[in-house]
């Protein structure tokens, strides 16, 4: 019997090894990885540049205090500067610890200003903001919260889509509204551009901050650095994780000038965050993502393959309802419950992951080729066809 808690259904298997787009399992079998870790490994499995950015660091320095600078933390921080809305970043260790830095921003900027009664976070029901108390209570499912009461307090919340409840629920000790920018966990479910634009010019009209969590939709998934910059909008905050460490943990959150001017020292921090390891792998990420044609290569191939994904859902109406995404963070939301289809997958060597929704999750790497999509597709068609 294992001696790990119990809190996954795993699967019985097991990877030796992974390079690029595959993992070698202990049972000598050879699987197209669609999961990557949900979303993480940007760059695949073992490449050769995080490597050697990783390996060389580790034999410098692994661990320092923020207590003293760091500068491959303030190398990182400056790209992200260079290529987003950022003026500030403030490292981390994983998604939930970003998201919920993000609500502490947020209250903490109108603290500054005297409005110490604004401090509640408008969210989206049944949306993933991490598994922390307060971020299952801002992401409100059933599932995450069960058993997990008295309820954090400070949040207020909408359904995706109802724009009219979104607008009644703000009210004067409203902060921020916070949305991931494509919901991940919730079902791959995109807010359309119309409405990201809508939500910042709300946000501007009622003085809020706007937040867009961008840990599973950012770092280049969907073919922008960022999903937001789609529709051409300027949030205030943004947390990040997942790709930006391509597998090494990092969180982080991006800030305007505006935000920022809310923290000072001893406001917040963390031991592990912004380490020089961990930096090392992140520079290395963004090395590659901002190499001439890294996003627009993420683009074109999301485009593809989610085309031919909806030529596989017209000759399979029955099985697939609806192909849901961009770049490369793809759903197929099926007619059914997904986990026969996602057994079937794996039965011939792909692997991919459920959200809510019946959705069957195809997460490659940002760098996957034309013939492994294809590979993908060919997958695909062969279970569809045989699906009973
Ligand atoms: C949109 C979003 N926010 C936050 C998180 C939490 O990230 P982590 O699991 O690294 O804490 C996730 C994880 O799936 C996510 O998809």
């Amino acid at each position: 019997m294992s001696a790990i808690l119990n809190t996954y259904n795993r699967k019985k298997i097991s990877f030796k090894r992974g390079k690029g787009s595959f993992l070698y399992a202990t049972n000598g079998k050879k699987y197209l990885d669609f999961v990557q870790g949900i979303a993480v490994n940007c760059l695949g499995h073992s490449n050769d540049y995080l490597n050697r950015a990783i390996l060389n660091q580790s034999k410098k320095l692994w661990h320092v205090s923020n207590a003293f600078t760091i500068p491959e933390q303030e190398k990182l921080a400056r790209k992200l500067k260079q290529k987003t809305f950022a003026d500030f970043i403030f490292f981390q260790n994983s998604g939930a610890e970003a998201t919920e830095a993000a609500i502490k921003f947020a209250r903490r900027y109108f603290y500054s200003r005297g409005q110490k009664r604004k401090n509640r976070v408008l969210c989206i029901n049944n949306s993933f903001h991490g598994r922390t108390l307060a971020t299952i209570f801002a992401s409100n499912s059933k599932k995450a919260t069960e058993g997990f009461y008295p309820r954090v307090d400070g949040f207020d919340h909408f359904n995706f889509g109802d724009h009219k409840a979104l607008e009644k629920a703000i009210t004067n000790r409203t902060a921020a509204i916070m949305v991931e920018t494509i919901l991940g966990e919730g079902g791959i479910k995109v807010i359309p551009d119309f409405c990201l634009k809508g939500l910042r010019k709300l946000c501007n009209k009622k003085k809020i901050l706007l937040i867009l969590d961008e840990v599973q939709c950012g770092i280049g998934r969907s073919g922008k650095f960022f999903a937001f910059e789609y529709a051409k909008i300027k949030p205030d905050i943004v947390p990040i994780a997942k790709g930006i460490g391509g597998g090494f943990p990092i969180g982080a959150v991006l800030v305007n000038k505006k935000v920022a001017s809310g923290m000072k020292p001893g406001t917040h921090g963390s031991t592990f965050g912004g380490n020089p390891l961990a930096m090392s792998a992140g520079n290395a990420v963004m090395d590659v993502m901002f190499k001439k044609g890294f996003l627009s290569n993420v683009k074109k191939n999301g485009e593809y393959f989610i085309n031919e994904l909806n030529k596989i859902r017209e000759k399979y109406p029955k099985i697939i309802k609806e192909v849901r995404g961009k770049g490369l963070l793809i759903g197929l939301c099926l007619q059914k419950d997904q986990t026969k289809f996602i057994n079937k997958l794996l039965d011939n060597n792909l692997l991919s992951i459920r959200a809510a929704e019946n959705v069957v999750r195809l997460l490659p790497p940002l760098n996957v080729t034309k013939k492994e999509i294809n590979l993908a597709l060919k997958i695909l068609n062969k279970v569809c066809e045989n699906y009973r």
